[in-house]
């Protein structure tokens, strides 16, 4: 059962084909992040049109890696959301009209559940990739780290799950990206926060837990505004200096000061709220997925804490990709029909 997984929610276009949901045969990624570098985040029209130069190239690239055709793809899926409208509508309209033209059921997937999927490839015929050796078993804790979203998330079984908490703000993606820009360092912030932390000390400033009714919510924009003042006070300012003033008046000390006691702090949120998660919930295995994932930090403060081996995959698979897309695509088919080629739609937010 080969399926062609196609991701387009945000920058980068990236097409895959995943053999029984569980074998990476191809990933192909084409990315406008030199633009969103550029401009310091991502801006909607520019990913949209780069999705419509890259999107037919990345998928041919994909088959082709694969050693496959259309002939022997059994299926296509395709995120439908959540994401950027402009940027989803290239990915669906395309994953329609070939669902159309090469007679293949079509699967319409949401992005945020995809992420866990990615951790159930288990094995690949491409060089460079580590993987989990087994796939998770059920009932499973997820958390979902990522830009756009932060998630906990408990699976009784494929499709069945029951959302735990969730950001009411800022995603912890998004929060290091706020961070790196007050610090005036490069998008994307998790790896710019990650490598200035290295030498910063993770205790050097005291920084808030956002408390919430709900244990398992999150919040991180009262983070943020702290990191805010801490760094207007380090420079010796108050409130009213803009923090676009900061990065030049911060020595590199200081930013890798703040860096350090906000990824403590920020990945602290997270291993709590996953600890006290597996106490109640007995899971019998934890997943970590999104682009967070790739942080170390968080790495090595759940490995030291949490009783349970948490299961992550490989770096390039937690951040965006399609085959997370195909290899839920290979799960969800076995519980829901497929798509309407002719009217699938897109779906800016979670209301999917
Ligand atoms: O999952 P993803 O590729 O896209 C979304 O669905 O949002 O996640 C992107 C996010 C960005 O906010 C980026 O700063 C963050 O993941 N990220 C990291 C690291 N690598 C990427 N955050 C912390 N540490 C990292 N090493
Ligand atoms: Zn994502």
């Amino acid at each position: 059962m080969k399926i062609l997984g196609i991701e387009s929610s945000a920058d980068e276009t990236v097409a895959s084909v995943v053999d029984d949901g569980q074998i990476l045969l191809s990933n192909t990624v084409a990315s406008s992040i030199e633009f969103t570098k550029a401009y310091g985040g991502i801006v909607p029209e520019i990913a949209a049109r780069s999705h419509i130069e890259s999107i037919i190239p990345v998928i041919e690239e994909a088959l082709k890696t694969a050693k496959t055709s259309w002939d022997h793809i059994d299926a296509i899926a395709v995120t439908k959301g959540p994401g950027l409208i402009g940027s989803l509508l290239i990915g669906v309209m395309t994953a329609r009209s070939l669902a159309i033209a090469k007679n293949k059921p079509l699967h319409g997937i949401n992005h945020v559940e995809a992420h866990v999927y990615a951790n159930f490839l288990t094995k690949t015929t491409l060089p460079g990739y580590q993987l989990p050796a087994e796939p998770p078993l059920f009932p499973m804790l997820a958390l979902i780290v990522s830009g756009g979203h932060t998630q906990l998330v408990l699976f009784k079984n494929h499709g069945d799950y029951k959302i735990l908490g969730q950001t009411r703000d800022d995603a912890v993606g998004e929060a290091f990206d706020k961070v790196a820009k007050i610090l005036g360092l490069p998008y994307p912030g998790g790896p710019s926060i990650a490598t200035a932390a290295k030498s910063g000390d993770p205790n050097g400033l005291e920084l808030p837990i956002a408390r919430l009714s709900n244990p398992y919510d999150f919040s991180f924009s009262g983070l943020k505004t702290a990191v805010l003042r801490a760094s207007q006070a380090l420079v010796g300012a108050d409130y009213t200096l803009p923090s676009s003033r900061l990065p030049e008046r911060l020595s590199e000390t200081q930013k890798s000061l703040v860096a350090a006691s906000f990824q403590s702090t920020a990945v602290r949120t997270l291993v709590d709220s996953l600890n006290r998660a597996l106490k109640e919930f007995g899971p019998k295995s934890v997943v970590i997925a999104g682009g967070v994932a790739a942080n170390q930090e968080l790495r090595r403060q759940l490995d030291a804490t949490l009783p349970l081996k948490p299961i992550y995959t490989d770096i390039k698979l937690c951040t965006d990709n399609g085959a997370m897309i195909a290899a839920a695509a290979y799960y969800r088919r076995q519980i829901d029909r497929p798509a309407d080629a002719y009217s699938l739609g897109v779906f800016s937010g979670l209301q999917m």
